[in-house]
C-alpha cells in the first residue's frame, strides 16, 4: 500500500524523508515524491519508478527546509504517472497533501469543484482533498482540514502542509494506518513505524477520526469533530525487520492475515444497497454492450485462473450467462471462437503476465470486448483492456498469491451480481448474497484466530511427499488452489480434483501415507462428499477435512477436522481457502522452505 512520512524539526527534512521513503519500499509502490517548505514556499520533487530515481533527481535539486511530507504511491485512481504522484497541491500551490486510502465520493466532489472553477492536474482522488482544504483555508490549517474531511466518504491517512503555516504539519486518519513519532525537538508522522524507527521509538497510534497538529516541540490530538483526546506515548520494542512484515515472520503470512481488510477494500464503494447490485465504474465504457453479451470467456494463469473458475460458477449461477475458462497460454494459440457478443475477461494480479496479455491481443483481433481484472493500476493488461475492475487489494509481496486471489473472487462476485441484476436475478436473491458477503471479513478473522490448530496438523504431515485435495461444486476450484499453494511453497507434489473424479484414477494412489484434504462444507453436495471420505478411509488414507462448525459426522470420519463458519454456497471459496493457505504456509515453514521467494518462481511472469 502507499506510504506516508512527514517531518518537522531542526534537521534537513529532505534527507529524513528520503530515508523514511526507503524504509517504506517493502510495501510496494510505483512512484514517490517529497515536498518541503522553505522561505514560505513549497518545493517538490517527484519521480515514477524506483526511489533511487527520486534520489538521483534530488541530488540535482537542493529542496531545503526543516519541514516536509513525502509519499510512496501504489496507484488506485490514475496510472502511475508523474502527474498522479503525491504530494498533490491546491491551485495556488500553497497547500500540499500526501494521502493513503480511497476517497469514494471523489468524482462527485471533483465535479462540484470543477463548477467552482477548479482545474485538476491529476487523475487522482487525492487532488480533490488539496483543493477542498484550500477552499476552507482562512489562515488556520487544521480548521480547513477538519472542514474538508467532513465531506469525504472513504478512507484516509493524510499529511498536510501549508506554506503560510510553515511551523506545523496536520495529519488525520480514518481507515488507513497513521502514527505520530515523538523525537527530541522533532516530530514525525508516518503510515508505518518502519519509516521513523531509526529516529525514535516513542510513538502514538492515531485512531479513526483523529487529527494531529504537530509542531517541532509539541503536538495536539483532537477528533475531527474538534474534541480533545488524551493519548499515550508507547515505546516500541520491535526491530525494523519485524516491523516491515507487521510482526509476521513472512510477507505471505502477513498477506493471509490482511484478507479481511483487502476483501473489504475490494468491495468499498461498490455496493448499491438501494438496487441490490454493484456499482463498477470501470465498466461504464461498455455498459450497453454488457446487456447484449451472449458468452463470457475468462482467461488467466495460475491462481488467477482458479479465481476465474470460481467466477464461472458464480456468473453462470447468478447471471445465467454461459462462461468458459481458458488457460491464457492455450487460448492464445488455439484460434478461439469469439465475436462481438463475447466478453473476454482477463484476470491478472500483476497485469503483466505475458500469456494473458497475448490472449487479450488474440481476442481483440476477433472483435471481442475485453475486461481486465487487475491489481496493478496502469499495468499493461489494464491499459489494453476496453474497461475493467481493479482489485484494490494493495501490493502483494509474497510470490504465492493469497490476498489477490480472494480479492479477485470478490470482484468476480460483484460482477456476477451486476450482470445478474441487468438480467433475471431477483432483488431478493442479490440482497441476501450482498448481506452475507458483508459478513465474510469477520468470518475470515474468526478462522485466522484458529491458525495454531492448523499448524499442529501441518507439522504432522510436513514430511509427506504427496497430497490430494478434493472438493465439489464451489469447493472444487478451491481444492485446486490449495494444491497449488502447497506445491509452490513447500515443493510437495499435490493434486486438486473434483471429489467424484477420485474413483476414476487418483484412488489408486491412496494408502496410509497419502494425506487427503477434503473440503466438506454443508452444501448441496454434502452427502456425496461424505461418501467420498468413506471411500478414502476404506483405503487407509489420512483425511484432513474442512467442515462447518458443529458438523459431528465429519469429525467421526476424518482424522483431523478444521472447522470454519457456515456461509452460503456461492461464498464458500472465501472461507475454505483460508485454512488451505495456512496449511501450505505452515508445512513449508516446517520444511525450512523460502516462503516469500520460492525456487524458480517469479511474482510477475513476463515471459512466455
Ligand atoms: C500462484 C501464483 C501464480 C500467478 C500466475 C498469474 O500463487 O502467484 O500462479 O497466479 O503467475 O499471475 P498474474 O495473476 O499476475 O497474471
Amino acid at each position: 500500500m502507499c506510504g506516508i512520512i512527514g517531518y518537522i524539526g531542526k534537521r534537513n527534512a529532505k534527507e529524513i524523508l528520503l530515508s523514511g521513503l526507503k524504509r517504506l519500499e517493502y510495501r510496494g509502490y510505483d512512484s514517490s515524491g517529497i515536498a518541503t517548505i522553505n522561505d514560505n514556499h513549497i518545493s517538490c520533487t517527484k519521480s515514477v519508478g524506483n526511489i533511487s530515481k527520486l534520489e538521483k533527481k534530488l541530488k540535482k535539486k537542493s529542496l531545503p527546509g526543516h519541514i516536509g511530507i513525502a509519499h510512496t504511491r501504489w496507484a488506485t485512481h490514475g496510472a502511475p504517472l508523474l502527474k498522479n504522484t503525491h504530494p498533490h497541491f491546491d491551485q495556488s500551490r500553497e497547500i500540499a497533501v500526501a494521502h493513503n486510502g480511497i476517497i469514494e465520493n471523489y468524482d462527485y466532489l471533483r465535479k462540484k469543484l470543477f463548477k467552482k472553477g477548479v482545474r485538476f492536474l491529476s487523475d487522482t482522488d487525492t487532488e480533490v482533498l488539496a483543493h477542498l482544504i484550500s477552499q476552507y483555508y482562512k489562515g488556520n490549517l487544521s480548521d480547513a482540514v477538519r472542514s474538508a474531511l467532513k465531506l469525504i466518504e472513504g478512507t484516509y491517512g493524510i499529511a498536510v502542509i501549508c506554506c503560510k503555516n510553515p511551523n506545523e504539519i496536520v495529519a488525520a486518519k480514518k481507515g488507513s494506518p497513521l502514527i505520530v513519532a515523538v523525537g527530541k525537538n522533532e516530530m514525525f508522522v508516518a503510515s508505518d513505524i518502519a519509516a521513523t524507527l531509526r529516529h525514535t521509538k516513542k510513538i502514538i497510534h492515531l485512531e479513526n477520526d483523529e487529527m494531529v497538529v504537530m509542531r517541532r516541540n509539541s503536538f495536539d490530538i483532537k477528533t475531527i469533530h474538534n474534541k480533545s483526546v488524551t493519548k499515550k506515548i508507547e515505546e516500541v520494542s520491535w526491530n525494523i525487520d519485524m516491523i516491515e512484515k507487521g510482526g509476521f515472520e513472512h510477507f505471505m503470512l502477513k498477506e493471509i492475515h490482511e484478507q479481511p481488510e483487502s476483501i473489504t477494500n475490494s468491495m468499498r464503494g461498490r455496493i448499491d444497497e438501494k438496487h441490490s447490485t454493484s456499482k463498477l465504474g470501470g465498466l461504464l465504457v461498455f455498459e450497453d454492450k454488457l446487456k447484449d453479451i451472449e458468452k463470457i470467456v475468462i482467461t488467466a494463469c495460475g491462481t488467477s485462473w482458479h479465481a476465474g473458475l470460481i467466477g464461472e460458477y458464480m456468473i453462470e449461477d447468478i447471471a445465467r450467462i454461459p462462461v468458459e475458462v481458458e488457460y491464457a497460454s492455450e487460448f492464445r494459440y488455439r484460434n478461439p471462437i469469439l465475436n462481438k457478443q463475447t466478453l473476454v475477461i482477463a484476470i491478472s494480479q500483476s497485469g503483466e503476465t505475458a500469456d494473458t496479455l497475448a490472449a487479450i491481443h488474440e481476442a481483440k483481433t476477433k472483435n471481442a470486448t475485453i475486461m481486465g481484472i487487475c491489481n496493478a493500476v496502469g499495468s499493461s493488461i489494464s491499459r489494453e483492456s476496453h474497461g475493467g475492475i481493479y482489485l484494490h487489494a494493495g501490493p502483494e509481496i509474497g510470490v504465492a498469491s493469497t490476498k489477490a486471489f480472494t480479492s479477485q473472487v470478490t470482484v468476480l462476485l460483484l460482477l456476477a451480481l451486476h450482470l445478474g441484476r441487468m438480467r433475471n436475478t431477483s432483488k431478493k436473491r442479490a440482497k441476501s448474497i450482498l448481506k452475507e458477503l458483508k459478513t465474510i471479513p469477520s468470518k475470515i478473522k474468526a478462522i485466522l484466530k484458529e491458525e495454531n490448530s492448523f499448524k499442529k496438523i501441518a507439522n504432522l504431515y510436513s514430511n509427506k511427499n504427496n497430497f490430494l485435495y478434493l472438493g465439489r461444486g464451489y469447493n472444487f476450484p478451491t481444492a485446486l488452489e490449495g494444491a497449488l499453494k502447497l506445491k509452490e511453497i513447500s515443493y510437495i507434489h499435490a493434486e486438486g480434483y473434483p471429489a467424484a473424479e477420485m474413483k476414476h484414477g487418483p484412488i489408486a494412489l491412496i494408502d496410509k501415507d497419502m494425506p487427503i484434504v477434503v473440503i466438506a462444507t454443508s452444501d448441496n453436495v454434502y452427502d456425496k462428499i461424505l461418501s467420498n471420505i468413506e471411500e478414502i478411509k476404506a483405503r487407509n488414507g489420512k483425511v484432513i477435512a474442512v467442515a462447518n462448525k458443529g458438523d459431528k459426522k465429519i469429525k467421526k470420519l476424518a482424522d483431523h477436522t478444521i472447522y470454519i463458519p457456515k456461509t452460503i454456497d456461492v461464498l464458500n471459496p472465501f472461507l475454505t481457502v483460508i485454512p488451505l493457505q495456512l496449511l501450505a504456509y505452515f508445512i513449508a515453514v516446517k520444511r525450512g522452505c523460502n516462503i516469500d521467494q520460492p525456487r524458480n518462481l517469479a511474482k510477475s511472469v513476463t515471459v512466455e
